[in-house]
């Protein structure tokens, strides 16, 4: 391809509609992706930014199960809280379609179709994963078992969370069904496989020597080893009942694999809104002067860069991507992000608790963004960008300016007289800056090209600091007015070039600077003198950024806190029954009502309090494990029951008479079996 494409076709990976979007799937795809689509149109280029609801596979109908509702319904239910968080957020998808929508049916359709009658499948009954148990194959999500490459234990059927390696399920090692936990049989079934073993030497040709080293890193270096490892046939078919049903004769009961449909949605999506802008889809899939752009987490570079690039090589009339910018991995708060789990920040409960500010999260993912490693999100560390950087470095700036220039000069961009060598000199260095930015997003750095931005604003502030017109303004008029009127360019130039990362904001700064859309463009910065002119007047604003304050923090942590309990809670499984007893049995236990009227610690012992206990028939010693839970003041006084008829045992020296009732709390706790005896004499009986 030329080194100036004639258009771009920017896809983000399609979300699986089984729950909300996370800031893990923003921080590693959605943000970039955008930054990248709206440069791009800055730059006057030709962009189809697409994107859609993944709805098919196995994930939505583990979810359906769940909540005890059909997989339509968990879609239905997710893509519009995804579709209206995204829009809410600024992501500015040219289509965010969805799989289950018809023109996505008829493409995926069609597509599986061509690659049947043109014989590039394998049609081939072997033997698949049965749990005899659910009456079902099983594949993907529903199968977990050890990865035969990197030997992690929970490998699902078609992929390895761990290293990433797609495989077939029946390579698990000790296989175990998902839905019942049983080990599954074999059963002969049959299915279409796409035999990437004919397109090894295409991959290594085009991966390995083409020009694909100026893929990423951690992209490339994973293509090389499954490359080098040996590919081997893959079924794109599955014996499912959720999904696009195989559009042929005799494959009744089954559907595509929703890897192989998913990407297509790519193309459904570009389709789509091609039609309702009146536009033709084809150039956009087909030309080879369109830059095609896959923004992706890691977990999904062997989709997007060896079986999608295969499919699309099999149909033989599409182009292939110039790049796939996969990120690594955000981490929150020290742990990894699960839906499941409920451990993550849902773009959705964000956009409602911090109103009107989706560029401080905009901006906090990027700065932190996982390009080349995984990373970790902190609250503390958002809550310190906002302050430190958004509001002291940028706002502070922007509010010098516009506070200045209407106090000075009642909002009007005043007269510059003679430059001084600083002023020429800043005004050279601002002029840098697009192309230094523009080269940063190229490249796929959008922390690096994030961290120029804010060096704009740095100059500014170092300007103003310098020359200090709050000064000036009593003894040199004309100096001051051309000290502002370069302050003002700067604040511009900002307001332009901090749309792609920071949109909401750079919107609001060109109200206040009263620059109308499209007088002036990214590149003016660079070769126009004046960005604004004297004599223009500007608008007074609204503050651009705002203190985070410490218990907005602490609320969100405490959510998290939440989450945690929620899942202790959860994961604590009941012991299984004991064997039955007779009544006589428990007639035997003596249990009573008592009140613990002393307590100390058992010296030497971290676990050994020592209790008196009133019981109603005597007052006794009972030495408890319970010093980890409670301290010896806060129990004293406390009504609680006791097994008074068991045999008396000697603790660390001290004779135990008996044994108080407890529990366990989720987080570990020791609680007392402590009913409701209020009102309860001690003494009194349990049975
Ligand atoms: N739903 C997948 C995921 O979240 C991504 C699908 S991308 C596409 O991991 F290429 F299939 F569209
Ligand atoms: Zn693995």
């Amino acid at each position: 391809m030329s080194q100036d494409p004639k258009r771009y076709t920017i896809t983000a990976a399609l979300p699986y509609t089984n729950g909300p979007v996370h800031i893990g799937h923003l921080a590693g795809v959605y943000v970039p992706a955008d930054i990248y689509a709206r440069f791009q149109r800055l730059q006057g280029k030709d962009v189809a930014f697409v994107c859609g609801s993944d709805e098919h596979g196995v994930p939505i109908t583990i979810k359906a199960k769940k909540e005890g509702i059909t997989p339509q319904q968990v879609v239905d239910k997710y893509h519009a809280i995804i579709k209206k968080s995204f829009e809410d957020f600024g992501i500015t998808f040219d289509n965010y379609s969805r799989t289950s929508a018809k023109v996505h049916h008829d493409t995926a359709s069609d597509f599986f179709k061509k690659l049947y009658n043109d014989g590039k499948f394998i049609e081939e009954v072997t033997e698949q994963l049965y749990d005899a148990e659910a009456n079902q194959f099983l594949a993907d999500r529903f199968i977990v078992g050890t990865c035969p490459k990197c030997g992690f234990e929970e490998s699902y059927g078609d992929q390895c969370e761990n290293c990433g390696t797609s495989h077939n399920a029946t390579d698990l090692i000790n296989p175990k069904s998902a839905i019942s936990g049983n080990t599954p049989e074999l059963k002969e079934t049959k299915h279409w496989f796409l035999p990437l073993d004919q397109y090894e030497s295409w991959l290594k040709e085009w991966i390995v020597k083409g020009h694909k080293k100026d893929w990423k890193t951690n992209v490339y270096g994973q293509c090389k080893s499954w490359i080098d490892d040996g590919l081997r046939p893959r079924a794109v078919t599955r014996d499912l009942d959720w999904g696009i049903p195989v559009p042929i004769d005799g494959a009744e009961g089954k559907v595509l694999y929703v890897w192989f449909d998913a990407p297509i949605g790519y193309i459904s999506a570009t389709k789509e809104w091609a039609e309702r802008e009146g536009k033709d889809w084809e150039p956009y899939w087909k030309n080879e002067d369109t830059k095609l752009l896959h923004f992706i987490g890691k977990d999904n570079i062997v989709f997007h860069c060896i079986i999608f690039p295969s499919m699309l090589k099999a149909d033989g009339s599409y182009i292939l991507p110039n790049n796939v910018p996969a990120n690594e991995f955000l981490n929150l708060e020290g742990n990894k992000i699960s839906t499941s789990k409920n451990w993550a920040v849902w773009l959705h409960e964000y956009l409602d608790d911090f109103p009107n500010q989706q560029d401080v999260l905009r901006y906090a993912l990027t700065a932190n963004a996982p390009e080349t490693k995984d990373n970790d999100f902190t609250w503390a560390d958002f809550q310190a960008r906002n302050n430190n950087e958004l509001v002291a470095i940028f706002g502070n700036f922007i509010n010098r300016v516009v506070v200045l220039t209407h106090k000075y000069y009642d909002g009007v961009v005043p007269e510059a007289s003679e430059f001084s060598e600083i002023d020429t000199q800043t005004l050279n260095e601002l002029q840098a800056y697009p192309a230094v930015i523009s080269s940063s997003i190229e490249r796929y750095r959008f922390r690096e090209a994030q961290a120029e931005l804010m060096n704009v604003a740095r100059l500014g502030n170092k300007y103003l600091a310098d020359e200090e017109p709050w000064k000036t303004i009593k003894t040199d008029e004309a100096r001051t007015k051309t000290v502002m009127y370069v302050a003002l360019q700067i604040a511009s130039a900002l307001a332009v070039l901090s749309e792609p990362f920071l949109p909401f904001t750079s919107e609001k700064l060109k109200k206040a600077l009263q620059i109308t859309k499209g007088s002036l463009e990214w590149n003016d910065v660079s070769t126009k003198k004046e960005l604004l002119a004297s004599g223009h007047t500007i608008a007074k604003g609204e503050l651009l950024f705002s203190k985070i304050e410490d218990e907005q923090i602490q609320k969100q942590l405490d959510k998290l806190e939440q989450s945690k309990q929620d899942n202790a809670m959860a994961n604590k499984k009941a012991e299984p029954q004991k064997d039955t007893i007779q009544f006589d049995d428990f007639t035997k236990l003596d249990m009573r009502v008592g009140t613990i009227i002393e307590a100390e610690k058992m010296p030497k012992a971290k676990k050994l309090l020592v209790l008196k206990v009133d019981t109603g028939i005597d007052v006794r010693t009972i030495v408890s494990g319970i010093a980890e839970s409670f301290t010896a003041e806060e129990i004293i006084g406390k009504q609680v029951t006791v097994l008074v008829n068991l045999a008396p045992r000697a603790l660390r020296g001290v004779e135990s008479e008996g044994m108080i009732l407890m529990t366990e709390a989720p987080d570990g706790k020791l609680v007392f079996v402590n009913p409701d005896t209020d009102g309860v004499t001690n003494g009194a009986t349990i049975n």
